[in-house]
């Protein structure tokens, strides 16, 4: 028999979505199945609600944890009344983290000042909540670094979701003590220089993710994304960087826990 594969987790999906409405309890056994136990429900893709819905799921599932935060798209919606509401949820016991919020300079559904704007306030809230952020960042990188280094450099942790970026931003990043996230994209045929900086970003600084309903990585691209892809993430880092995917899944894993703070869980699945 194969022995088990040891666990992973995703530490950005948004299975609280109405993409997963109807089956969401098949996606969450067959990620069990896949060794996909501990999740990361990421808030702030879409309206506010998106935030009340992963705290929610997060109540119903020990191994679930939310995030809240609001995407750049969406900053225009940032008034006082939704920063209070989500300083609220954000004193949840099952709330890791805030995000997932940024910069977003490629589609600028948000006047770029607005986005700035809402971005402070995000890390001011971090830094009062004394939580890790999650860091959405497209072609914005000089001022998202520029934003965590004026207003939270040394007391803020986090994480660049979904990374992108070059190898100048990667070192940034790093050199900021932030984490560097991987998604399928990193699985994509044209994704070369990607696959150039998950080889040698530092073994302690590396985090996977599928975004789930978004990215799904190959070999199911172009269809809806699940946590149990992760997994396709995590072997294409272990081919890159010439190690077991075991290796990979229980260094991610001990990352998310220390970034996230989480229980201490099992490194192995159980029988
Ligand atoms: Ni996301």
């Amino acid at each position: 028999m194969n022995p088990e594969p040891a666990s992973l987790i995703d530490t950005h999906c948004h299975i609280q979505t109405e993409e997963f409405d109807a089956d969401r309890a098949d996606v969450l056994s067959r990620a069990r199945e896949a060794g996909v136990e501990t999740l990361i429900v990421v808030g702030g893709a879409g309206d506010l609600s998106t935030n009340d819905a992963a705290v929610r799921l997060a109540e119903e599932n020990a191994n679930l944890y939310a995030t809240v935060g609001m995407h750049p798209h969406d900053a225009k919606d940032a008034s006082a009344e939704a920063m209070d509401r989500m300083r609220g949820l954000a004193a949840h016991p099952k709330v890791v983290a805030i995000g997932e919020t940024g910069l977003d300079f490629h589609y600028d559904h948000s006047p770029r000042q607005v986005q700035r704007d809402m971005f402070e306030r995000f890390v001011g809230l971090a830094v009062e909540t004394r939580l890790p952020m999650v860091v959405h960042n497209r072609e914005s990188d000089r001022e998202v670094a520029e934003t965590i280094r004026s207003r939270g450099a040394g007391t803020l942790e986090g994480v660049i979701h979904c990374f992108t970026g070059d190898v100048a931003a990667a070192r940034t990043f790093l050199d900021l003590g932030f984490y560097l996230s991987f998604s399928g994209i990193v699985t994509f045929k044209n994704a070369e220089a990607l696959r150039d900086i998950a080889r040698w970003v530092p073994p302690d600084r590396l985090l996977v993710e599928t975004d789930a309903p978004f990215l799904a990585p190959v070999p199911k691209r172009g269809r809806r994304n699940e946590p149990a892809y992760v997994r396709f993430v995590a072997e294409t880092l272990a081919r890159v960087r010439g190690v077991g995917v075991d290796e990979i899944a229980d260094t991610a894993s001990r990352n998310t826990r220390a970034l996230f703070r989480l229980p201490e869980g099992e490194t192995t699945r159980k029988p």
